[in-house]
């Protein structure tokens, strides 16, 4: 067999998941969906989803790399030539969040640099969707204006964001990738844990952490609560994208893969505690300033991280442009190691493919998802991204990894011979539970989230 690149370590594998799996998920996207779904109670869904799909899942994504040794189309051959096609599926869905997943890790650069002096002004929507946005586009139609419109755009930092990614990428698994995570993850701790603090001692603090943990015991009975902590988990844990099945494809032949799927999801579950501290403490410091009810001012994504944060920097007691340096270089970290991982992801699907040298792979598979994402800069591309997520999350989570799980359990019938792959070289092992998990519930989750997401479209 063609010998193939390794991790130097157990731990540079270990923070290169982690760093795959903790991103923008943690820290926009979980804090308001445990409020919004229970708030103290939503932790009862959160750990079963965690425990009976997503752990599970993703010891069968270690242990599928592990075994065949191959990206995700490759593996997917190797335990049978007919199932090659899911694991181009499921590289093509990389591709596709790899395009505007740039775009928003080039958001946060600009805005990281933005904080400084705040820049944004006191309209801070008026800024992102107005003066903000409207500079991008100038840039993208190349009717370009000055020289300063061009540096303010996401056009710069989402030509940065490119030469990181793909500088990495270049280097390969262990100079490139692993040496990456070993500055980005800590270094994004140390930021994160920073600001978390800071959040904490906030005035207002404790009416925001009141509103995400005080429990909404009714809400367990509604399935949605439960389709929500499934789905955050999936999203969350990188899983279903086949990300996970290349990164353990280089890992070395003794490695405890029930382990280190373990450690991966406790360390993402831990910074999405973090972030649910962090952004509930800040909340609570804002919906106390100005006087109005927490709901009014509790949001995620986009609109939390570009025009939400921005407007409590601007009454942040002291040092304010630090802290929004701190937070969105967090961002910015987050996105980058969660980015590296998605085009790797594509790139070796087509490197075991073509025989290709990892440059050329490089070079042609991130290029075209570096232009694509040019599209995405500009302000039709806004709208877009909303179409694309639905996508994502009905085709891509539910959809793909409905087949996956469905066809490794009852079509390929390799629960246990992966079983007892993992368990031969690993400390811990897994039992029957884990096989009930992934033939039983993990499917009747997914097909159940599919079907809602389709009639939910609908509507
Ligand atoms: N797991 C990442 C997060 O929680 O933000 C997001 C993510 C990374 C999703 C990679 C999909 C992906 F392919
Ligand atoms: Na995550």
């Amino acid at each position: 067999m063609e010998s193939r690149e390794q991790w130097g370590t157990r731990a540079g594998f270990i923070l290169a998941a982690v760093g795959s799996a903790v991103g923008l998920g943690n820290i926009w996207r979980f804090p308001y969906v445990a409020y919004d779904n229970g708030g103290g109670a939503f932790f009862i869904p959160y750990l079963f989803a965690l425990l009976t799909a997503g752990i599970p899942l993703l010891i069968m994504e270690f242990t599928m790399g592990h075994k065949y040794r191959g990206s995700a189309p490759l593996s997917y051959a190797r335990m049978n030539k007919k199932t090659e096609w899911i694991g181009w599926w499921q590289v093509s869905i990389a591709f596709v969040i790899s395009t505007y997943y740039s775009v928003i890790i080039a958001w946060a650069m600009a805005y990281t640099y933005f904080a400084v002096g705040l820049q944004w002004g006191e309209d801070t929507g008026g800024f992102l969707m107005g003066e903000y946005l409207q500079r991008v586009d100038i840039v993208n139609k190349a009717a370009v204006g000055s020289v300063g419109s061009i540096v303010q755009g996401v056009f710069i930092p989402l030509i940065l964001v490119w030469i990181i990614t793909l500088g990495v990428l270049f280097k390969g698994v262990k100079k490139g990738i692993e040496r990456a995570n070993r500055i980005f993850i800590p270094t994004l701790l140390v930021m994160f844990l920073m600001i978390v603090i800071r959040a904490l001692t906030l005035e207002g603090a404790t009416l925001g952490l009141e509103a995400l943990f005080k429990p909404n015991w009714s809400k367990i009975a509604s399935p949605g609560v439960w389709v929500a902590a499934y789905g955050q988990i999936f999203f969350s844990l990188s899983i279903a994208f086949a990300i996970m099945i290349t990164y353990s494809s280089y890992l070395p032949r003794k490695s405890d893969i029930n382990n280190n799927a373990f450690i991966t999801a406790f360390s993402n579950s831990g910074v999405e505690l973090l972030a649910g501290f962090g952004v509930f403490s800040t909340l609570g410091f804002m919906a106390t300033q100005a006087n109005v009810p927490i709901e009014e001012v509790a949001t995620a994504g986009i609109g939390l991280a570009f025009v939400v944060f921005p407007e409590i920097l601007n009454s942040f007691p002291g040092l304010n442009g630090l802290f929004g340096v701190l937070f969105f270089g967090s961002l910015v970290f987050a996105g980058l190691s969660s980015l590296i991982s998605i085009v790797e992801t594509f790139i070796a699907g087509v490197q075991d493919k073509f025989k290709l040298s990892r440059t050329k792979a490089v070079i042609i598979g991130g290029g075209l998802s570096a232009l694509i994402s040019i599209l995405f800069a500009t302000q039709g591309g806004l709208f877009f991204l909303d179409a694309v997520d639905y996508f994502i999350n009905t085709f891509g989570v539910a959809l793909a990894g409905l087949v996956s799980v469905v066809t490794v359990a009852w079509v390929v019938k390799n629960l246990k011979p992966f079983q007892d792959h993992a368990n031969a070289i690993s400390d811990l092992r897994t039992g029957l539970w884990w096989r009930i998990c992934l033939s039983i519930v993990t499917p009747a989750v997914l097909g159940y989230m599919f079907v809602l997401n389709l009639i939910d479209n609908l509507k």
